[in-house]
């Protein structure tokens, strides 16, 4: 670890993860399928196909957490009113014909291995809780704002980014982020999520690399 790093993980956790994955944080938003599909140049597959990828992702994400229910750090995080899977299968009902038939992300299966690895200790599965949920509170309303403007969607084929169960998402982070402190780990351990942390921003810019690999397929004419 460099000096920076030592300084950063005696910090609460929740300022480690956030801190330690900004460049990370910045590199996948930065990335020309994330930009070009919230310029609104892409076309409903290319949303059809960005949906159907993150599918297993959830579904890894959503097992493994009742699988170690029970865990104390798990249960620091986990809350039914996060939970996505349900709300994508909606959503897949309205685009999934768009789809590109056929279509397996190699990126979001090695993603979900990964989360399914993390079952080893409470503390690789809360960064990858943390990298995902949390996204989709912030950056990701936003997402979800453009996606039904740029396709003309309704709530009813948006419901990935409505949380009925969550009233405000600002005090939610940061009550989020006070059990994120109040975790009893030390400084190696909180090396150890943010190193998880870090790994799952990559394994979402591979995704957006994907999917980037497709873009003159998805570029609206
Ligand atoms: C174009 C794509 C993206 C945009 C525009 C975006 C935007 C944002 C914004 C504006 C925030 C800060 C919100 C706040 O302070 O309340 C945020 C936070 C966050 N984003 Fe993103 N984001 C994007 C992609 C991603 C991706 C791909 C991930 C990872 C899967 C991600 C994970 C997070 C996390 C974990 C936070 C919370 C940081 C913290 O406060 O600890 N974001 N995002």
């Amino acid at each position: 670890m460099t000096v920076v790093e030592t300084e950063l993980v005696a910090q609460p956790l929740s300022v480690v993860v956030r801190e330690g994955s900004k460049a990370a944080h910045e590199q996948a938003e930065g990335t020309s399928f994330m930009s070009e599909l919230l310029e609104g140049r892409l076309t409903e597959q290319a949303y059809a196909d960005y949906l159907t990828g993150l599918r297993p992702v959830y579904e890894a994400l959503e097992q493994v957490g009742a699988d170690l229910a029970g865990d104390p750090l798990v249960d620091a995080v986990r809350d039914v009113a996060l939970e996505r899977l349900g709300a994508i299968d909606a959503d897949l009902a309205h685009w999934g014909r768009h789809a590109t038939p056929g279509l397996v992300s190699d990126a979001t299966a090695a993603y979900a291995e990964r989360i399914r690895a993390a079952s080893a200790w409470g503390g690789l599965y809360v960064a990858h809780h943390y990298t995902r949920y949390l996204g989709d509170l912030s950056g990701g309303l936003a997402i979800g704002r453009i996606v039904g403007r740029t396709y003309g969607a309704g709530p009813e084929a948006l419901a990935f980014y409505a949380f009925p169960g969550i009233e405000k998402p600002k005090p939610y982070k940061d009550a989020y982020r006070a059990r994120l402190d109040a975790m009893p780990l030390d400084e190696g351990q909180k090396a150890r999520v943010l190193e998880e942390v870090r790994a799952g921003f990559a394994l979402n810019t591979a995704f957006f690399a994907e999917l980037a690999a497709r873009l003159d397929t998805y570029r609206a004419a």
